[in-house]
Parts: structure tokens; C-alpha cells; sequence
């Protein structure tokens, strides 16, 4: 069975591709056998990730392959242990797209107001499109060492979700 994970976000460069491809790095070094679906198309981050892995010889090796949709990711998803769906910004019929197909969704945000409050929108969204809410989780990214600011960030979320 494949396990199916999204991360996604409406606003751009919150860490979508750094978090896809963290997941799918670990899971790989821990003997899965893992694709990204690159559903971001249009910057294709993680696609030019896996050829520079590939140039400078990394392990372990990662399938990552471009999507125009979710349904061609998923075509692909049976042969894999793990699929990661590096979802694309600013596009809300996308990413219903990949939370409707996801066992997990990892919806990264930074610490600020301007991160948060579309991550929370976003939230909202998905229950509002029937998605389990036990699916959703959240994860800070760029956080440095500001507890303060963490414990700030994790108190907005809980109240408003
Ligand atoms: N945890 C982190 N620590 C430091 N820098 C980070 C971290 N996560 C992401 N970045 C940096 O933030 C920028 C945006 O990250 P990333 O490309 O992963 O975001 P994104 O949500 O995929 O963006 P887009 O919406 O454009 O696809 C990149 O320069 C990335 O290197
Ligand atoms: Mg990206």
C-alpha cells in the first residue's frame, strides 16, 4: 500500500518544497521507496532538486517527477511505498485535489500573522471540503530558537482551528 502525503499551502515560498523534500529524503534513507510528484510545475523546485542530486551523485536516490494533475500522480503512486505531493502555490482547485487523494496533509507556515492566517484559512477550507480534520497537521518552518515566538504561533493555531 502507498502512503499518500501532501503538503501544501495557498501562499508561495512558506517551505513546501524544502518539507517535501525533507519527508521524502527520510523516509528514503530509512529503505522506503519514495517519488515526489512535483505538482508545482510551473518552478519545478524539487524536479531541478533530483538532478542536482543526481549530477553530484547523492544518496539516496529519489524519484521525483513533474504532474500537470493529481490523477497522473496517482497513476504512477502503486509501485512506491511513500508518495510525496510538492504542491503548487495560489491554487485552491490543486490543492482540494491533493487533500482529497492524501492520507496526510502538511500544511507548513512561518511564525508570522501574514504566514499564519492563510495557513488557518486553508485549515478551514479543508473541513469545510470534507477532509478529516485528524488528517491536517501543521508544521513551522524557519523557526530559529524564538520559543517565545513558537509558543505564540502554536497558541494562534490552537484558538483558531
Ligand atoms: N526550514 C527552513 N529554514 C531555512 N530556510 C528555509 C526553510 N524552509 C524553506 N526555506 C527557504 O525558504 C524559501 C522557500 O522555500 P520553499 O521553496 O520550500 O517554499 P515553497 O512553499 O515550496 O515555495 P513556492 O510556493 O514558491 O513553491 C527557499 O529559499 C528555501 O530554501
Ligand atoms: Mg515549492
Amino acid at each position: 500500500m502507498t502512503v499518500l502525503v501532501g503538503v501544501i499551502s495557498q501562499k508561495g515560498g512558506v517551505g513546501k518544497s524544502t518539507l517535501a523534500r525533507l519527508i521524502a529524503r527520510e523516509y528514503a534513507a530509512a529503505g522506503w521507496d519514495v517519488k515526489i510528484a512535483d505538482l508545482d510545475i510551473s518552478q519545478g523546485t524539487s524536479t531541478d532538486w533530483k538532478q542536482r542530486r543526481e549530477l553530484n551523485g547523492i544518496q539516496p536516490e529519489i524519484a521525483v517527477e513533474p504532474f500537470r494533475t493529481v490523477a497522473q500522480a496517482l497513476k504512477h503512486a502503486s509501485v512506491y511505498d511513500l508518495m510525496v505531493m510538492d504542491g503548487p502555490p495560489h491554487s485552491m482547485q490543486g490543492t482540494l485535489e491533493i487533500a482529497r487523494a492524501s492520507d496526510l496533509l502538511v500544511l507548513p507556515t512561518g511564525l508570522s500573522l501574514d504566514d499564519l492566517k492563510p495557513s488557518v484559512l486553508l485549515a478551514h477550507e479543508l473541513v469545510n471540503a470534507k477532509i478529516p480534520t485528524d488528517k491536517i497537521i501543521f508544521v513551522l518552518c524557519r523557526v530559529g530558537d524564538r520559543e517565545n515566538e513558537i509558543e505564540e504561533a502554536r497558541s494562534y493555531i490552537t484558538l483558531k482551528v
